[in-house]
């Protein structure tokens, strides 16, 4: 038996999440079956999906239930190994308990030997699942090509970083929207052509200016009144991967506000938007892995990351994600 610490649902969250949603608590865990390792985390991922498993309206009956365990993308060290596959001392990527040790069937999903990287937390990160998806996004679904404008909404976020700077290796103009003027600080040094801030009165006049030519791309996370500024502005035939939709996580419960459904269906039809919602998990090719590590170990990818120390942050880190916050890149935890 190993002592452990664990984060459970104290109850769902009623719009944006609190780190008062969760709770700490100590746990034994017990003996490997045959098939299983245990893993001490080192990192913690945390990432806005999280919310659509909690949510009933998207989870349906899988949706997460007060006292279970909060469980996300971790990188650890495998200390006890019931596995021929898994040795004690492999570094690995796992979906995991938010907890100090998980026990991990050795055929789970998304398990998988950490690559050789000089920064380890980058597999949760540009070399990982966060890499995949903006990969994915920006290549093999809206094909950006050079020369086109693209508009990334979050940018300054985990996705939206890596999404900006694989357009740039594109060739492509790259407008990010993001939060506040340090945010856009950092996408201008990250190599962002322009960067604009939703949170200023003129939000949309400066986007209008930064886009003279309008948009080819319209690399999606946000929804919300972001989307609404940024329609009118897309080219006829215009391509919009829908990677998320944040500001809508964890709605469900709230009294329906003016109804923009026909809004949106009047820009889709004067714009022949293309539309196109993806996993990058699923939807990136075979070859994406090997390119994003290349790229991060050669310093063309710069990644960035905001970092929790403890486990007992990672709520208050969570919370953080769904209001205006300081995060630049990847939030993580090191536990
Ligand atoms: N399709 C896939 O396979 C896939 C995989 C991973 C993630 N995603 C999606 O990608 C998006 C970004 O995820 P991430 O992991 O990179 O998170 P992130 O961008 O690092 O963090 C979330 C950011 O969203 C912004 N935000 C939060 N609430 C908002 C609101 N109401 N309106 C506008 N912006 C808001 C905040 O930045 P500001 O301060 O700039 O507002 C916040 O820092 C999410 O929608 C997520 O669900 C999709």
């Amino acid at each position: 038996m190993n002592a452990a610490k664990r984060i459970v649902l104290k109850h769902r969250p009623d719009g944006n999440p609190l780190a008062s949603d969760f709770q700490l608590i100590d746990v034994e865990i017990g003996d490997l079956q045959p098939g299983e390792i245990l893993i001490r985390t080192q990192w913690l991922s945390l990432d806005p999906f999280i919310m659509i498993m909690l949510d009933p309206a998207m989870a349906g009956p899988h949706a997460g239930q007060p006292g279970q365990p909060m469980s996300g993308s971790v990188v650890g060290t495998v200390v006890q190994s019931a596995s021929a596959k898994f040795a004690e001392g492999d570094l690995v990527e796992a979906r995991a308990n938010w907890a100090t040790y998980s026990i991990v069937k050795d055929d789970a999903p998304k398990l998988r030997k950490v690559p050789n990287l000089s920064d380890s937390s980058n597999a949760l990160g540009a070399a990982g699942l966060t890499g995949l998806t903006a990969y994915s996004g920006i290549i093999n679904v809206a094909a950006v090509q050079a020369g086109e404008t693209v508009v990334i909404s979050a940018a300054a976020g985990a996705v939206g970083s890596i999404a900006g700077q694989i357009a740039k290796l594109r060739g492509a103009h790259v407008v990010g929207i993001a939060g506040g003027p340090d945010k856009c600080a950092a996408l201008k040094d990250l190599g962002f052509d322009e960067a604009i801030d939703y949170r200023t009165a003129g939000f949309a006049e400066a986007l209008k200016a930064a886009v003279p030519n309008g948009i080819d791309v319209y690399f999606e996370n946000v929804g919300g009144p972001v989307t609404l500024a940024v329609l009118p502005l897309l080219k006829y035939g215009a391509r919009m991967p829908m990677c998320g939709f944040i500001s809508y996580y964890g709605r469900e419960n709230e009294s329906n506000g003016p109804d923009m459904l026909p809004e949106f269906y009047r820009w889709m039809m004067l714009k022949g938007l293309r539309i196109q919602a993806f996993e990058g998990s699923i939807t990136a090719g075979p070859d994406a892995m090997s390119q994003l590590v290349e790229w991060v170990e050669d310093g063309r990818i710069k990644p960035l990351r905001r970092v929790y120390e403890g486990l007992a942050e990672a709520p208050r880190a969570f919370e953080a994600m769904f209001r205006a916050n300081d995060h630049v890149g990847k939030t993580l935890v090191r536990i």
